[in-house]
């Protein structure tokens, strides 16, 4: 049977771990050959090695624009073409504004937004070279509206939102069979939450997710990372060929409220 996306080569970012790594086993299950990288090595080597064949990883620092180029040409090395480009890598710093440093903002910037933008710059000529591709960022439901103790990252997940759009209409403009889309996930249970603080008043301890879902989720219950993957797997895939510039919510109607 065909895969969703046969013949097509993706490149995925921070997908050693939850959502990442769910986009990339999901993408090489439907026929991709999938280009993992990471910062976490060790488990970013055996995520690809679980994979299998269709895999490969590359230890890839998001903020770094001479780490961006390095995968890039590795990628056209290997394959010769970059069709999907899931710029998915990001950290989550929370707590008060009041009490954020500027080294802190800055570092959760440089990841979440600078780390977008130099993979939107460095993969699209070569998604151009071979006709078209298609860019998905991942941006969250505190993309779309604010969330208490979490400023610093909704000011990053905004910023990839409208990020997207301009990009989108830049490559439409030019007719390149680029489409750029963000994807905006709840509540998914993943490591990240282990870094935001939002556990019982007082603490730093991660938040109960199972009681923040019931609570705030009108499904009422968490999601997790295949749920995401299966809307990467989509607006990866040709099914989406007329989809740019859209803003895929995945999170249980928590925005909705
Ligand atoms: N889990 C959620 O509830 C949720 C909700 C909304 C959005 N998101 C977004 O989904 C994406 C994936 O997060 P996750 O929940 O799977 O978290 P995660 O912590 O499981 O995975 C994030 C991965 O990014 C990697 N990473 C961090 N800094 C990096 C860098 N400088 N260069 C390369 N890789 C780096 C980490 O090593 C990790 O493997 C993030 O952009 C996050 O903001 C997650």
């Amino acid at each position: 049977m065909a895969g969703r996306v046969d013949g097509k080569v993706a490149l995925v970012t921070g997908a050693a771990s939850g959502i990442g790594r769910a986009c990339a086993e999901r993408l090489a299950a439907e026929g991709a050959a999938v280009v993992l990288t990471d910062v976490q090595d060790h488990l970013g080597e055996e995520v690809a090695r679980g994979i299998g064949a269709r895999a490969s990883y590359l230890h890839h620092d998001v903020t770094s624009e001479d780490a961006w180029i390095a995968v890039v040409a590795e990628v056209k090395a290997r394959h010769g073409r970059l069709d999907v480009l899931v710029n998915n890598a990001g950290i989550g710093l929370g707590g008060s504004v009041l009490e954020m440093s500027l080294a802190d903002f800055r570092r959760q910037t440089a990841v979440n937004v600078d780390g977008v933008f130099l993979g939107v710059k460095h993969c699209i000529p070569l998604m151009r070279a071979g006709g078209g591709g298609s860019v998905v960022n991942m941006s969250s439901v505190a993309g779309l509206k604010g969330a208490p103790n979490l400023a610093g990252y909704c000011a990053t997940k905004g910023a990839v939102r409208l990020f997207t759009k301009a990009v989108a209409l830049e490559c439409a403009a030019v007719r390149d069979g680029v489409r750029v889309n963000s994807v905006h996930p709840g509540i998914i249970e993943t490591p990240i939450w282990n870094t935001v603080i939002g556990g019982p008043a007082g603490t730093n301890a991660p938040p109960d997710l199972d009681a923040m879902s019931e609570m705030a989720v009108p499904l009422g219950v968490k999601g997790v990372p295949a749920d995401i993957a299966d809307g990467v797997l989509w607006l990866a895939s040709d099914e989406s060929r007329y989809v740019t510039g859209a803003e895929l919510v995945i999170d249980g109607g928590l925005s909705v409220r």
